[in-house]
């Protein structure tokens, strides 16, 4: 008898994971049957037809092919110095396994990139590039964090509400218990002490043992960027409930506000001088301008962890050999772009500049066009790839009908705020940024003449 579904662990079959739920199936059904579907589900920017940044796919073609150099020969001199330097540096190419916390060099640049971005204000950081570890996406370092911290089916991790399901689903693969606490709408989606300290301690009424607290800033799916303030706050927090903090910083380079910058958590936790905190922050080659999604890369940096905790993560990565070693090339693109003066500087920069400016464009029209329709109450995106408007809808409706019906009357997929969580009795869904400029229009156009005829207004 083959496999049977009850036969299947617990712990899979009550995972979900909303960003490609039923909504997104009846999408693809609809697509097949010739409709012509907006997928604004989901963070895939290459789907939504952003053009790959050349210089990283030039390096990259050279470093799965180096006879292409020989052959190639209008590539800029500085992507075939690169691709040289990256095949000597792997010893073997692309092709072999490399160490398990990910190619030498590679964590080399990450670290100098670290201590470049987060020396800032009189503070100096250091990071150690044994302390690094190369991932296959942002997902799978952060899958690996709470991998060690679920040791005990009352073990707790604290995630925003609303979250990237990522976690939600992770936790209860791992069998831990989610600790849900709620985000300030009404602040941009910020941080509250209280609203923090509430979930704690209703956790610990239920005999939930808190491990650690996920900050995910820019926040996903709400947009938001926190302050220096809010993130020292954090650090407090945690430091007081002796809580490990992930820190998911995916989003970094997507920051859309005026005078807004993204401040990481390794450097409040260096300019607070604290050493009790452990910390795990996750990076990736997905977002940003790059969305090399497909090439899944990224990495980890762990803070504040004994060498013995050190070890074990080590050896849990060990487990998967290594992250995929195309996945860490273009990590290394991403910590080290052209220098200025080099032949591909100038391109690189418009390139980047002409999407990260496209991105801020849409923000602006999506926010102000979803605020324009009665019902429909949107913060402002000040960063990420996403909107995560309030709808008011009428009684007995929820967003789960409201986006299925948005999916069937006008080919806007996205995804119910259930999926993400929200405060009871409040109805969301949240949106990409990423359609293109001219289709950003017409989306929020769709949903405004939807909203109005699907609430009766
Ligand atoms: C907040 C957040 N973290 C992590 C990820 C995972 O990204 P990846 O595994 O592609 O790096 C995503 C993807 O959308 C995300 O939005």
């Amino acid at each position: 008898m083959p496999l049977q579904i009850s036969e299947i662990g617990d712990s899979v079959l009550k995972m979900h994971y909303a960003v490609r739920g039923p909504i997104v199936a009846r999408a693809q059904e609809l697509e097949r049957a010739g409709r012509d579907i907006i997928y604004c589900n989901i963070g895939n920017p290459q789907a939504l037809g952003q053009k790959p940044v050349t210089y990283v796919r030039q390096v990259l073609a050279l470093c799965e092919h180096p006879e292409l150099t020989g052959i190639c020969t209008d590539m800029p001199s500085d992507v075939r110095e690169v691709a040289d330097f990256i095949i000597r540096q792997s010893r073997y190419g692309l092709g072999a396994y490399s160490e398990s916390k990910g190619m030498k060099f590679v964590r080399d640049a990450i670290a100098a990139f670290i201590e470049q971005r987060d020396s800032f204000d009189g503070v100096s950081v250091r990071s150690n590039p044994e302390h690094i570890y190369l991932t296959d996406g942002a997902s799978k370092g952060v899958q690996a964090a709470l991998r060690l911290l679920i040791a005990h089916e009352h073990d707790g991790i604290m995630i925003p509400i609303p979250q990237y399901p990522l976690y939600s689903a992770t936790i209860t693969l791992y069998g831990g218990k989610q600790i849900g606490y709620y985000l300030d709408e009404s602040r941009g989606w910020s941080l509250d002490e209280q609203m923090l300290e509430d979930a704690i301690h209703q956790a610990k009424k239920e005999g939930i043992r808190a491990r650690a607290i996920v900050v995910i800033n820019p926040g996903n799916p709400t947009g938001g960027v926190l302050s220096l303030e809010n993130i020292e706050m954090v650090i407090r927090f945690a430091k007081r409930h002796g809580l490990t903090i992930l820190a998911d910083e995916v989003y970094q380079d997507n920051i859309y506000k005026k005078d807004s910058r993204f401040i990481s958590f390794a450097h409040a936790i260096t300019a607070m001088g604290e050493k009790e905190v452990s910390l795990f922050s996750f990076h990736s080659t997905s977002k940003g301008f790059l969305g090399e999604c497909g090439h899944r890369g990224g990495y980890m940096e762990v803070r504040n962890l004994p060498e013995d905790v050190v070890a074990q993560i080590t050896k849990l990565q060990s487990v998967s050999l290594c992250s995929n070693l195309p996945g860490q090339v273009v990590t290394y693109l991403l910590v080290s772009p052209p220098r200025p003066g080099a032949p591909s500087y100038e391109r690189y920069i418009a390139e980047r500049t002409g999407i990260l400016s496209e991105l801020a464009k849409r923000a602006t029209i999506l926010a102000d066009g979803l605020n324009k329709i009665p019902g429909i109450s949107c913060q402002p995106i000040e960063g990420a790839m996403y909107a995560f408007p309030s709808l008011s809808l009428p009684a007995g409706k929820n967003d789960e009908e409201y986006c299925m019906a948005l999916l069937e009357e006008t080919g806007v997929c996205v995804v119910p705020g259930t999926g993400f969580g929200q405060k009871p009795g409040t109805a969301h869904f949240r949106t990409t940024i990423l359609p293109p400029t001219d289709r950003i229009e017409a989306v929020v156009e769709a949903i405004g003449n939807f909203h109005v005829r699907w609430c009766g207004i």
